[in-house]
């Protein structure tokens, strides 16, 4: 995948990819596909790449369900320390220590792998005692060729990958074809290499709801927003994606007609305004989702939240509103007139969405102003 946009690439800068998911959010996300689906994991290989398996919640998770969902294999593999960007405080647990297998130079150098499958204790239930575990070959990362392998055992791959990598890893789970459940950056959502997945009904958002983002904990001090119970934590604006069904992805939006937006909509701007009409492209402009005319046939252009409540039966997702590969405007500007010495600047062929507005910005050559609109999708009515 070509690399995305560059909201994604000051998360490569900023690389601290050390964040880790709470239980509760694991175990709030998951029950909504085993609710869907109730043998969406039974016999089935589940690779958790990118965790830290002593003590990832995600492997917790497994491990605790691992008869109730009737798995028939978990794996999940982790990042040698000496390879991530974010090191400081690393010590080795008691239980890595204490086993026969403990390697003073790999535990830096190598990453691990946990393998939980059957009782091998014997004492009747597969639980956390059964998990095995030793060093990788390599650091463990996953575009090796040793976890390549591992992926392309397994049937489900979850986890809350580096965001730094979010690109490489959604393409590296894509080419395996495999399902998945990940946590991403909302940003990535409008990404040239992840909008089409979406857009084709070949990847969606998880059930958690968008806003608020998400607390994870973490282990670096400079990044740390509050502290909750003790421990550090970190709020990071991020989403599920998945392409595993879940009930909430079939739910349609409660909606008003557009006679009823008008009048009762809670949003002045809609009862003031009412819907715009682009006037580079033919679309109306839906500011929030609740907004969205249950009865209107055209083109509708609402924002990237909408993502979060999207009901494939409901809508269907024609493209999105911003660059020359989706989006061709009905109308150019060239160039704009600056409004205070109303000199041409700015010359353009701008595959953006303007809408006309007394207030804008933007003094065009018509005569006019405009007024950018903000980042949308642009949707329909399914028929
Ligand atoms: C955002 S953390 C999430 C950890 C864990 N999955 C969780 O949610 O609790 C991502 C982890 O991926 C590791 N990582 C970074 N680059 C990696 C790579 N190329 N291959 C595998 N893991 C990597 C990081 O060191 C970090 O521990």
């Amino acid at each position: 995948m070509a690399k995305g946009n560059s909201k994604l690439n000051e998360a490569k800068v900023a690389k601290n990819d050390e964040f880790y998911t709470q239980y509760d959010d694991i175990q709030n996300e998951i029950n909504a596909y085993v609710e869907y689906n109730p043998d969406v994991f039974r016999d089935k290989v589940v690779l958790l790449p990118c965790d830290d398996p002593e003590w990832s919640n995600f492997t917790k998770f497994f491990v605790n369900n691992f008869k109730a969902f009737g798995l028939k294999k978990l794996i999940s593999t982790s990042y040698a320390v000496e390879s991530k960007h974010y090191k400081e405080g690393y010590q080795p647990s008691l239980f890595e220590t204490s086993a026969p297998q403990y390697d003073e130079d790999k535990t830096r150098t190598h990453g691990k792998i946990f393998i939980l499958e059957k009782d091998i204790n014997d004492d009747g239930i597969i639980d956390v005692n059964d998990l095995q575990w030793n060093y990788l070959e390599g650091t463990g990362d996953f575009m090796s060729d040793e976890v390549r392998v591992l992926r392309d055992q397994s049937d489900i791959i979850i986890t809350n990958e580096p965001f730094s990598l979010f690109l490489e890893f959604l393409s590296w789970i894509m080419e395996a074809d495999k399902k998945f459940l990940i946590i991403a950056n909302k940003l990535s959502t409008g990404c040239r290499d992840v909008f089409p997945l979406i857009r084709d009904n070949k990847i969606w958002s998880g059930k958690r709801d968008w806003s608020g983002g998400m607390w994870f904990v973490t282990t670096n001090d400079d990044d740390v927003d509050k502290i909750i119970d003790g421990q550090k934590m970190k709020n990071v604006a991020s989403i599920w994606l998945t392409n595993l069904e879940h009930g909430k992805r079939h739910e349609p939006i409660s909606l008003m007609t557009m006679a009823d937006n008008l009048r009762f909509s809670k949003h002045k701007e809609i009862r003031e305004k009412g819907y715009r009409k682009y006037d580079n492209f033919d679309a109306i402009d839906i500011p929030y989702v609740d907004a969205i005319p249950s009865d209107y046939d055209g083109l509708m252009g609402v924002p990237v939240s909408f993502f979060n409540r999207y009901c494939p039966e409901q809508f269907e997702i024609v493209t999105q509103g911003e660059g020359q590969q989706y989006f061709t405007p009905t109308k150019f500007y060239e160039y704009f007139l600056d409004g205070r010495t109303g000199r041409p600047s700015n010359a353009k062929r701008d595959y953006q969405l303007y809408i006309q507005d007394d207030e804008g910005d933007y003094l065009t050559p018509y005569g006019y102003r405009v007024n950018k609109a903000s980042k949308r999708i642009i949707i329909r009515k399914k028929q």
